[in-house]
């Protein structure tokens, strides 16, 4: 717990204990369990003396097509068969996955049931567990289908991080970096001064990252205004995602935020003054970490920027986008942003050339 408005928030290094606090007056056969088939393999063990019922765990197959009408048909239908009531429970034990279709098939049944996220990655520990946006994906677009819920606590646990790929933990990363961005020139530094893959350092800086995006929720929980700030880094990341599923070498969300990043410093460089010494800073961090080559040796950003016209069709895509351009979040200094900056295309040409002049100097 790190201030008053976050009880819901639960930072430990013993979960299963934790949990059993939290259920000590609930029967068991009211507790559900929601894991994909990796969470089920390395995270369920570590909650062993929760008395958890095996016919109640719901396991799903891992990945993003887990997020479908199907499968929360299914999770529905299995919470009747098992006479789950209002009173019961559902655990989310998982990644951004789990919990975004465990707190919506929570959320519906039988007009609403409680839950609790156990985040399992680092990208849903610092991002997808907290902020009460639930959601599957229908018709080919990504959470067009949810509601806004809390869930009843969210309880974070690092130990569950070391059975996490590599890359999966930059992934996370990339959102920490983010907050880091929105938060202050203190943040930014703590985190530029930790190794992605150091868990225990991870484990420290967490819960005031947690906290800028609780912050930023608490303020615009509906995203009317403020909460659009949590999208700096996401207008080209996700351009750049979806340009990647084309590819042989599809990149992770945080991974596309990553260069994200990128492209919204080097557009606040331009039009609002951000200092350049810090970017090139900030950039020469995140080109060390995240640029990975392909089998040919050729780095996947890399390919992705020579179809920039693409990029920018995307871009104009992106539901956040209203029409009548691209708008941006952008920073004067780390800690100081707007929403709805508009940016024409030749300003996003310009700072896709700047990367590749960065990346011919090494
Ligand atoms: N609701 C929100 O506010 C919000 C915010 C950000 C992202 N999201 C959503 O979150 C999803 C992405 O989340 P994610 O990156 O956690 O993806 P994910 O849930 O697919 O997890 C990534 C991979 O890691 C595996 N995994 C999970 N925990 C593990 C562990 N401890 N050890 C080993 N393997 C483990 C999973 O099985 C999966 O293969 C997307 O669907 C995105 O839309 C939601
Ligand atoms: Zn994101």
């Amino acid at each position: 717990m790190i201030n008053e408005g976050m009880e819901n928030i639960i930072f430990t290094s013993a979960v299963a204990e934790e949990l059993q606090r939290l259920l000590k007056d609930v029967a068991r056969k009211n507790v559900f369990v929601l894991t994909d088939t990796n969470t089920f393999k390395y995270c369920l063990p570590l909650l062993e003396g929760v008395g958890i019922e095996k016919d109640n765990v719901f396991v799903i197959p891992q990945g993003e097509a887990s997020k479908s009408l199907q499968t929360a048909e299914q999770i529905w239908l299995f919470l009747l068969e098992r006479v789950a009531r209002r009173d019961s429970l559902l655990i989310n034990l998982g990644g951004g996955v789990v919990s975004d279709l465990g707190g919506f098939t929570a959320s519906t049944f039988k007009r609403g049931i409680k839950y609790v996220n156990v985040p399992t990655t680092l990208l849903s520990q610092v991002d997808a567990s907290v902020g009460g946006k639930t959601g599957i994906n229908l018709g080919g677009l990504k959470n067009n289908i949810g509601t806004f819920s809390i869930p009843q606590k969210v309880i974070i646990d690092t130990v569950f991080l070391k059975t996490l790929p590599e890359c999966q933990l930059l992934s996370g990363f990339a959102e920490m970096l983010k907050h880091a961005l929105l938060s202050g020139e203190d943040s930014l530094n703590k985190i530029l001064n930790t190794e992605p893959t150091d868990i225990k350092a991870l484990a420290s800086i967490l819960p005031e990252s947690v906290a800028v995006k609780y912050r930023i929720v608490e303020a615009d929980p509906f995203e009317a205004g403020i909460r659009k700030a949590l999208n700096l880094g996401h207008t080209f990341g996700h351009a750049l995602e979806s340009a990647s599923m084309e590819t042989n070498t599809p990149l992770l969300h945080g991974e596309a935020v990553a260069y994200g990043l990128f492209f919204a410093l080097s557009l606040s460089v331009k039009k609002k003054g951000f200092s350049e010494e810090l970017f090139h800073k900030i950039h020469y961090y995140i080109y060390e970490h995240y640029c990975k080559m392909d089998i040919n040796g050729v780095d996947t950003i890399h390919s992705l920027l020579e179809d920039t016209e693409h990029l920018y069709r995307l871009m104009l895509q992106d539901k956040k986008n209203d029409g009548d351009g691209v708008k941006f979040v952008l920073l004067t200094k780390p800690g100081e942003y707007s929403v709805d900056n508009q940016c024409s295309k030749e300003e996003i040409e310009q700072a896709v050339l700047e990367w590749r002049k960065m990346y011919h100097e090494g």
